[in-house]
């Protein structure tokens, strides 16, 4: 079935972020062994790759997202061959793995950075963004963090501004230096020669930086409280020109090792995402597709627009993706409830193209509310509300103290969620009808189906405007979803379709035939649907 698609089209990627999957040794933050620990679980719920985020040293002001050494493990997540046996032990399940990359920022704390820092002099100066002061004082131009506040940190000892689009201890390298682009270069082989599968490239677009340093636009409607990342317009921060050839050199160096994938974070209006595709295909394999993330609002209507869209959009011969949340991002299950979740874990495994899945999510986990005094995120600093932290929480495993993410008596490094001896992993397994069920089962019918892994996508016209129903066919395998996004029940009429055998409801409780031409869906209730083959 799969010969002529890569596993990167046809499997499923899982997001783990490893501060919270699983604490092997006892000091209350997750770790490399941890999550080899958990591969057979990952096997069984039936995913295919594993996207971890940054493992490397940092002096952790974001978690990880602020590298001191691109070529190396932080103590804290173990060894290099903690990570060598994680990726053999994974490879013998037939996993993949993928590891985060950050090349826009180091830690203020990299040697190249210290070395940049030491004088204006130094040969390292021009890897890093530095600017003098306005004329009359004060930051260069106006360009403001993701995180809040000014991009700009004034260096005492060499009198002059770095560049951060995110946290002060996150300092932008100068990407237009080619000894920066060699240095960093360099790093994938490191990995790939290691045999990772592939990367996740951390705001890939926002790697080039407007060369005339010209001011920003700021948006009107944005007020207090508001996400800082939108408090710009980004004109010149973001999607600059140039871009998309940093983007080839990194394709050509994944490409030159065999089925190896290339993933761009990117969060763009559809028709800008595309171009990261590459105008022959030579960029990004998956530039993430944020359309679910980032929509207004969850309702039928919006969900066939964002899907038709984004498909319409799709350049010829690209593969989609979809993405429900990620670590960045409120859950699913907060955004739309556990019952519209169950729907949407339904819409994201049965869609054209590739899935990533949130560790957890697949239990139905929530945003879990933390005091404010134990927040921990860079961009909470002043702005709770802002707080990622809510999203990042230890994994349920079970029913014991700390939702066996750690042992009993260790305090995890963020608090487990209240509700864990409900939504766990273990428990999960003993309910049949439980979210884990469904989304093992979802899995199944995703891998046996090349309807569901590589048919084609059709939305289908019909009248109920709570729903939202669709086509996917390969060959004579044609198979219907309809999902009803509202708390209510709801008719939905597929005229001249016949009879189909109802293969799976997001409630987990009937199976059977199902006359298309009228069918019930009741509150917040998915079907997965296989046409008879006609004869
Ligand atoms: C990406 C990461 C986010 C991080 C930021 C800076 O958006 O997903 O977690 O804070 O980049 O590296």
């Amino acid at each position: 079935m799969t010969h002529t698609h890569f596993w990167w089209q046809t499997g499923v990627l899982y997001q783990v972020y490893p501060r919270s999957f699983l604490d092997s040794n006892g000091d209350g933050v997750g770790d490399i062994a941890g999550i080899t620990s958990k591969l057979d679980y990952l096997r069984w719920l039936g995913v295919d790759a594993v996207w971890l985020s940054p493992i490397y040293p940092s002096p952790m002001a974001d978690f990880g997202y602020d590298i001191s050494n691109y070529i190396d493990i932080h103590p804290l997540f173990g060894t290099l061959q903690d990570l060598d046996i994680l990726v053999q032990q994974a490879h013998q399940r037939d996993l993949k793995v993928i590891l985060d990359f950050v090349p826009n920022h180091t830690s203020d704390e990299h040697p190249w950075f210290q070395q940049a820092r030491s004088s204006r002099t130094h040969e390292k100066r021009d890897w890093y963004i530095w600017r003098d002061p306005a004329p009359g004082g004060g930051p260069p131009n106006n360009w403001t963090s993701l995180f809040g506040g000014p991009a700009w940190q004034f260096d005492e000892q060499t009198g002059q501004y770095y560049l951060h689009l995110f946290d002060a201890k996150q300092a932008d390298l100068n990407w237009r230096n080619p000894q920066v682009r060699k240095a960093m270069y360099d790093v994938l082989h490191f990995w790939l020669d290691r045999g990772i599968d592939g990367f996740r490239i951390d705001v890939i677009w926002l790697l080039l930086k407007d060369e005339q340093f010209r001011d920003n636009g700021v948006n009107p409607g944005w007020k207090q409280g508001d996400d800082p990342s939108t408090y710009q317009d980004g004109r010149y921060t973001e999607d600059q020109p140039g871009i998309y050839e940093i983007v080839r050199d990194m394709r050509a160096i994944v490409d030159s090792y065999s089925e190896r994938v290339l993933i761009g974070e990117i969060y763009l209006p559809v028709e800008r995402l595309m171009r990261y595709y590459g105008e022959a295909l030579d960029g990004a394999h998956l530039p993430f597709n944020f359309q679910f993330v980032t929509m207004p609002t969850w309702e039928a209507r919006t969900i066939r627009q964002v899907v038709d869209t984004y498909e319409a959009a799709l350049p010829q011969g690209a593969w989609p993706n979809w993405v429900l949340g990620n670590h960045d991002k409120q859950r699913i299950a907060t955004r739309v409830g556990r019952e519209q979740a169950r729907l949407a874990q339904m819409l994201l495994l049965t869609l054209r193209g590739t899935p990533t899945c949130y560790y957890g999510d697949e239990i139905g986990m929530q945003n879990v509310r933390i005091p404010h005094a134990q927040l921990q995120d860079p961009k909470a600093k002043g702005n709770p509300e802002q707080s990622r932290d809510y999203e990042r929480t230890p994994m349920q495993w079970n029913a014991l103290a700390n939702a066996g993410f750690t042992d009993p008596e260790v305090r995890p490094w963020l608090p487990v969620a209240d509700d864990y001896q409900t939504y766990n992993v273990e428990a999960e397994q003993h309910d049949p009808r439980s979210m884990l069920m469904l989304v093992h089962a979802l899995l199944e019918h995703r891998r046996t189906s090349p309807a569901l892994t590589i048919g084609s996508y059709q939305s289908v016209d019909q009248e109920n405007s709570n729903c939202f129903v669709y086509m996917r066919q390969h060959n004579d395998q044609r198979c219907v979803v309809a999902l009803n996004v509202s708390p209510q029940d709801q008719v939905v009429r597929l005229p001249g379709l016949g009879q189909g055998s109802l293969v799976l409801s997001t409630q987990m409780d009937r199976v059977g035939l199902l006359d298309l031409s009228e069918f019930h869906l009741r509150k917040n209730e998915g079907c997965l649907i296989a046409l008879m083959v006609a004869t």
